[in-house]
């Protein structure tokens, strides 16, 4: 029987942190084994504020290794970066013909990136749902994992090509469902528990990175934000600790009870240095594998080898697609 395909993204901007291991390329490595996968340096996503030339060439290649290094297989996944494949571009102006401004007008995310400055925002950045769809669209998806933030942006998707096969009465699209995992799409900041660890938080407390050397972990955690209580306890009410716990849970494997019995007497200072160690032991084994391959100088090879496997299927779809519009 054939393999479910999963397609799904990362930008190479700012340093990538537990929150998107966690909410997403954990995920991803795990489903390796029961499905098709394609994973994506969605680097012309990242254009859409502006970047330095040279540092964003360094990132679209320390995200592909990072990848690698939590566990992305090449035997068995693709991986590419999106703008090695101009169909990516194309199918997305396509796509833009067919999406009412008023469905990106929606978009959460749009509102909080451009924040004030919506007149001053890349006309990119406004459409950058319709290059995610695009994105997902081109290689017959089943299944987009990703984390909380990343859900409108797939529904997205399916109105797009949900609206686009009806208009031409053909099942051109596949329509892709989302898949989230519940305890950690959502890995809120540690010194702002109110706001999701974001890549931009790069250098700061809020955010651990999966580069982060212990010493740098362990004073990130020290200083997160707790509350006042000092019981260690799941408690949703209870934001700060309750995020701590989650990413403690997530990688430990313990039950939530087994935690909770853990620390039963324990104060948040134990717990912290606890975690801290848990985080740190985990991410070791990354660091040195990210340092292997960087030092092997293969990434640019495996990019280039996951987009030749890649484009054959993209350019296919795209042919589809104008065929039916009649261009060409
Ligand atoms: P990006 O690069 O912001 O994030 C990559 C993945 O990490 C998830 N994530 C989180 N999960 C839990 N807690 C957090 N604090 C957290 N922060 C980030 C994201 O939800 C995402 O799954 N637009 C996408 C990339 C993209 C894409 C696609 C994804 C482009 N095309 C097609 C899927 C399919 C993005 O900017 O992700």
């Amino acid at each position: 029987m054939n393999k479910k395909r999963v397609f799904s993204g990362i930008q190479p901007s700012g340093g990538i942190h537990i929150g998107n291991y966690l909410g997403a390329i954990k995920n991803w490595v795990d489903f390796q084994k029961d499905y098709d996968n394609i994973f994506c340096v969605v680097d012309l996503h990242t254009i859409t504020v502006r970047q330095d030339p040279k540092i964003l060439k360094e990132k679209i290649r320390e995200t592909a290794g990072l990848l690698l290094a939590c566990g992305i297989d090449v035997e068995k996944s693709v991986l590419f970066a999106q703008s090695y494949i101009s169909a990516h571009s194309e199918l997305a102006w396509i796509l833009n013909c067919f999406t009412p401004m008023g469905w990106l007008e929606k978009m959460t995310q749009f509102k909080e990136k451009a924040a004030g400055g919506r007149e001053r925002a890349s006309v990119g950045l406004f459409d950058y749902p319709v290059l995610m769809a695009a994105d997902i669209l081109l290689y017959d998806t089943d299944v987009v994992p990703v984390g909380e933030d990343q859900v409108q942006h797939v529904e997205l998707a399916r109105d797009v090509a949900k609206r686009f096969n009806s208009l031409y009465e053909k099942d051109i699209f596949k329509i892709p469902e989302v898949k989230i995992k519940k305890e950690t799409a959502r890995v809120m900041g540690l010194s702002n528990s109110e706001k999701k660890m974001s890549k931009s938080d790069a250098g700061e407390n809020n955010a651990i990175n999966l580069l982060d050397t212990p010493d740098v972990i362990s004073k990130k955690i020290m200083a997160a934000a707790t509350d006042s209580e000092n019981k260690i306890l799941f408690d949703i009410n209870r934001p700060a600790i309750y995020n701590l716990l989650v990413i403690y849970e997530s990688f430990s494997g313990l039950t939530k009870g087994e935690i909770e019995s853990k620390f039963v007497d324990g104060k948040y200072a134990d717990f912290k240095k606890d975690l801290a160690e848990l985080v740190a032991e985990k991410l070791k084994p990354i660091r040195e594998k990210y340092k292997e391959i960087s030092e092997s100088g293969e990434i640019e090879k495996v990019l280039k080898q996951g987009a030749d496997k890649a484009r054959p299927m993209a350019e296919a779809k795209l042919k589809e697609v104008k065929e039916v519009i009649g261009l060409g």
